[in-house]
C-alpha cells in the first residue's frame, strides 16, 4: 500500500494522469488536472470507455470558484470489503467492496483554497464526491453550480423524464439524447405543480443504453443538506453536466466547512440485471444512525383512499370553500355525504384487515381542512390534530387495538411546509397518544416558503428532519411528492417508502401510466429506494366508478400482482376498494401471501422498458415469489426454478393472464394454476399485452405431497 501511494505520487508529481482500477479489475478510473488546472476524470468498463475525459468543480458566489488552477498535492488510496445487514431489504446481507481514492486539490492562489475529491470504485460502477475541509480560507460559502460532467461516448438512448425542480410524477420518454425535448408533450395538465427549466434537462437517475449495449445509469447518493442534481445535455457532444436545483434566491446550497455533497454515481453493465441488483447507491449512505429499530417493521396495508382518486369519496367532509382553520366550526358543517374518513367506514376497513392479515390502514381525510386545501398557496391549512366530527379518534384507535391492526397516520401538508414544522412535534406527540407508528406525509402544490422548490436544498434539509423528528418517536414514514431518495433509508430506516414518482393514482383519474411505466421505475426511480407506487387495483376501468369514463389501469389484473414483486417496497399498499377484493377473493389470495421483506433477490430478467421478472425469498421463510411483467407487447418468460432448495417439495401457485387478456381490451381475466414443483423444475408463464404472472412457491406440506399433483 505505502509502496502504491508512492508510485502514485511521483505520478501526480510528474503530470500524468493515474490509474486505478475496481477490485476485481472492471472497471478503471484515470483521475489527473488538465492544463487549465481543472480536475478531470474517466471511466472504462473492460476496455470499454463508459465517460471520456470529463471535468469536475463547483462554482461559488463573491469569490473564484473550486473548478480550476488545481493542483494535486496529496492523494490517499483505501480498499474496503465488508459486509452489512440491513435492517430490511432485498436481501439479508450487502457485500461492499471497492477501492477509493482521495484526491486533495489545493488552488494556485495566495488564499491556497483545499477541496477534495473522493472516488470509491466498485466492481459495478464510480462513486465520487466534493469534500470541503475546514481551512484558513473557506469557512462559510454559497454554491452556485456544479461543474461535474459525464460525458458519453455517443448518443445513448435514454429513458427520462424532464428535469423539474418541482416533481417526478411524468411517465418516461425513450429517445436518443440528441432528442430530449423537455418541454415536449407537456400541455395535460395533471401534475399540480411544474417547473421545467430548460428543453435540454433531465432528471436522475437517467437510465441510458449505448449503441454497443452498454447500460448506465447516472445518479446520486445520500442526499443531505444539498439540492437535487438534475442534468444538462449537450446534444452535439453527449456530454452532461450536472444542473442543481435553486432556492427562491438563486442559489443552490449554502455550506460552512468541513462540508461534502452527495456522491455523483456511475453503474454501468452490459446486463441490464446488474443495474437493477446492484446495491452502489446503499453503499454509500452512511450506516443505521438510529440506536433502537426493533419498532421498524415493514408492512402491507389498506386504506381510505382509492376512492377519493377513483371519485366516489373525498376527503373533505363538507362541500364548502373558504375555510379558516382557526375559526371554522367544524362541527356546524353539513357533511357532503361523499366524506370517506367516517368512523363507520374506517370500522369496516379495520374489521377487513383483521380478517386478512393487513397491518396498517391508511385513513386521508380524517382532519379538518380539506375543504380549501389545494390551489391557494395558503399558509393554514391543516393543524394535523383536529379530526372531523364524523370521526372518531379515540374510538377507532381503541377498535384497531383490539383487532390487533393499526392505522396509519395522514399529513397531507399541502406545501405549507413552513406549518407542517410549526406543528410537527404536536402531530407526532398526537399519534403516538393515539396510537399510530406510521404516517403518510404528502406536499401537493407550490412549496411555503414561497419561493422555494420541492427538490432544493431548502427542502432536502426538511424531510431529513420530518424523519429524525419521526425516529425520536418511534414513527415511520413514507412521504409522498418528496424529493426521490437516494439511499438514506440505510442510515433512515424508519423511512420506509417515498412516492416521488409517477404512482398507480394516476391511472384512475388522468391518461395514466402507459403499460411499460413499470419497467422503466426500477431502472430509474427505484434506484433510490423504495416505492409507495400502490399496485393491487382489481377494477381496472374507471367507468365503473364514473360512468362514460374512458380512464383505466393500463395494465391486466395479474400485472397489478406481478407488482408487489418487482416493485420492491418494504411497504405495500393493496390500493383497491376492499369491496373489490371482496368480488375477486382468488387473485386476492396472492396479495395476502406475498412477502414485503426478502433474504433474497434473483433479477431473472430484465430490460429497460420491456419486461422485469424477479424471484425473491421472503424473510425468515422458505417462501419464494416471482413477478414477471411486460409492457403493450405479450411474451413468453421461462423460469428455471435452479434457486429452490434441494430435495424439497413446493406448492407453485401461478397467477396468470386468463384467455385473450389484453391490458385495454380485456384486462380482469385471470386464471390459477397449482402443483407441485422442485429445484431445476421449468415455469412457463404467458404474459398477455401489458400483461405479467405471480407465483407464490410455498413449502408443501407432507398432506400436499400426497394430494397434489406436479405441475405441468
Ligand atoms: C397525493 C398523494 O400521492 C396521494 O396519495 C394522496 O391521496 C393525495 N396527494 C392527497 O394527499
Ligand atoms: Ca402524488
Amino acid at each position: 500500500m505505502k509502496k502504491m501511494m508512492l508510485l502514485l505520487f511521483l505520478l501526480w508529481v510528474g503530470g500524468f494522469a493515474s490509474e486505478f482500477s475496481s477490485p476485481n479489475g472492471r472497471m478503471t478510473l484515470s483521475v489527473f488536472v488538465n492544463a487549465a488546472g481543472e480536475p478531470c476524470y474517466r471511466l472504462t468498463l473492460g476496455e470499454t470507455p463508459v465517460i471520456t475525459t470529463s471535468r469536475l468543480g463547483v462554482v461559488l458566489k463573491d469569490q473564484a470558484g473550486l473548478a480550476d488552477r488545481f493542483a494535486i498535492v496529496h492523494t490517499d488510496f483505501v480498499q474496503t470489503n465488508e459486509t452489512w445487514q440491513p435492517l430490511w431489504g432485498e436481501t439479508r446481507q450487502i457485500r461492499n467492496h471497492y477501492n477509493e481514492i482521495a484526491v486533495t486539490l489545493q488552488r494556485d492562489e495566495p488564499e491556497q483554497r483545499r477541496m477534495i475529491v473522493r472516488f470509491r470504485l466498485y466492481d459495478e460502477g464510480l462513486g465520487f464526491r466534493y469534500e470541503f475541509p475546514s481551512q484558513p480560507h473557506l469557512g462559510y460559502f454559497t454554491v452556485t453550480g456544479e461543474k461535474s460532467e459525464f460525458c458519453l461516448t455517443g448518443d445513448h438512448t435514454a429513458w427520462w423524464i424532464p428535469g423539474d425542480y418541482d416533481t417526478n410524477e411524468y411517465d418516461y420518454w425513450k429517445t436518443a439524447l440528441s432528442r430530449v425535448d423537455a418541454f415536449r408533450g407537456q400541455s395535460y395538465g395533471e401534475i399540480a405543480v411544474k417547473t421545467i427549466f430548460a428543453p435540454n434537462a433531465v432528471q436522475t437517475p437517467l437510465m441510458m443504453k449505448s449503441g454497443d449495449g452498454l447500460y448506465i445509469n447516472i445518479f446520486e447518493a445520500a442526499l443531505i443538506n444539498y439540492p437535487a442534481m438534475h442534468l444538462l445535455i449537450d446534444q452535439q457532444k453527449f456530454a452532461l453536466t450536472a444542473q442543481l436545483v435553486p432556492d427562491a434566491c438563486g442559489n443552490m446550497a449554502y455550506l460552512q466547512t468541513p462540508e461534502k455533497t452527495p456522491w455523483r454515481t456511475i453503474i454501468v453493465s452490459r446486463d441490464a440485471r446488474d443495474i437493477l441488483a446492484s446495491k452502489m447507491i446503499l453503499n454509500l449512505n452512511e450506516p443505521c444512525a438510529l440506536a433502537e429499530t426493533d419498532w421498524i417493521k415493514p408492512q402491507k396495508y389498506i386504506g381510505i383512499w382509492w376512492g377519493m382518486h377513483a371519485g366516489t369519496m373525498s376527503w373533505n367532509m363538507a362541500d364548502t370553500g373558504n375555510i379558516k382553520l382557526a375559526t371554522t366550526e367544524w362541527s356546524k358543517l353539513r357533511p357532503n355525504g361523499r366524506h370517506g374518513a367516517t368512523t363507520e367506514n374506517t370500522k369496516r376497513y379495520i374489521d377487513f384487515a383483521a380478517r386478512h392479515g393487513f397491518d396498517g390502514i391508511l385513513v386521508e381525510g380524517w382532519n379538518v381542512g380539506w375543504e380549501d386545501w389545494f390551489g391557494n398557496w395558503k399558509e393554514e391549512v391543516f393543524d394535523f390534530v383536529t379530526p372531523y366530527p364524523d370521526f372518531d379518534v379515540v374510538g377507532l384507535q381503541k377498535y384497531a387495538a383490539e383487532q390487533g391492526v393499526r392505522l396509519i397516520m395522514h399529513h397531507e401538508t399541502s406545501a405549507s411546509v413552513t406549518n407542517y414544522e410549526r406543528r410537527l412535534k404536536e402531530a407526532f406527540a398526537f399519534m403516538k397518544q393515539h396510537g399510530y407508528n406510521a404516517v403518510k406525509t404528502g406536499y401537493v402544490g407550490r412549496i411555503i416558503p414561497r419561493g422555494e422548490h420541492h427538490d432544493g436544498q431548502w427542502m432536502v434539509n426538511h424531510y431529513v428532519r420530518v424523519v429524525e423528528e419521526a425516529a425520536r418517536h418511534q414513527i415511520m414514514i413514507n412521504a409522498h411528492e418528496p424529493v426521490r431518495p437516494t439511499g438514506l433509508h440505510r442510515t433512515y430506516p424508519n423511512w420506509l417508502a417515498c412516492e416521488a414518482a409517477r404512482g398507480n393514482e394516476y391511472n384512475a383519474w388522468s391518461k395514466g401510466n402507459p403499460p411499460e411505466h413499470e419497467t422503466i421505475l426500477p431502472f430509474t426511480r427505484l434506484m433510490g429506494g423504495p416505492m409507495d407506487y400502490t399496485p393491487g387495483i382489481f377494477q381496472l376501468t374507471m367507468d365503473h366508478y364514473r360512468p362514460g369514463s374512458r380512464e383505466r389501469v393500463h395494465t391486466t389484473l395479474v400485472k397489478q400482482l406481478a407488482l408487489y414483486v418487482t416493485l420492491y417496497s418494504p411497504l405495500q399498499m393493496a390500493a383497491d376498494l376492499i369491496e373489490n377484493y371482496e368480488r375477486f377473493p382468488e387473485p386476492f389470495q396472492f396479495i395476502k401471501d406475498v412477502a414485503v421483506d426478502w433474504d433474497e433477490t434473483r433479477i431473472i430478467a430484465a430490460e429497460p422498458g420491456d419486461y422485469i421478472t424477479i424471484a425473491r425469498k421472503a424473510r425468515h421463510s422458505d417462501n419464494w415469489f416471482i413477478g414477471a411483467i411486460t409492457d403493450e407487447h405479450p411474451r413468453v418468460e421461462a423460469v428455471k426454478l435452479d434457486f429452490l432448495d434441494p430435495g424439497k417439495k413446493y406448492v407453485a401457485t401461478l397467477y396468470l393472464d386468463g384467455k385473450n387478456a389484453h391490458w385495454e381490451r380485456n384486462p380482469m381475466v385471470w386464471q390459477i394454476r397449482k402443483g407441485l414443483v422442485e429445484q431445476g423444475s421449468m415455469l412457463k408463464l404467458d404474459l398477455a399485452a401489458g400483461g405479467g404472472a405471480a407465483v407464490s412457491l410455498l413449502p408443501a406440506t407432507a398432506e400436499e405431497i400426497r394430494t397434489l399433483k406436479k405441475l405441468k
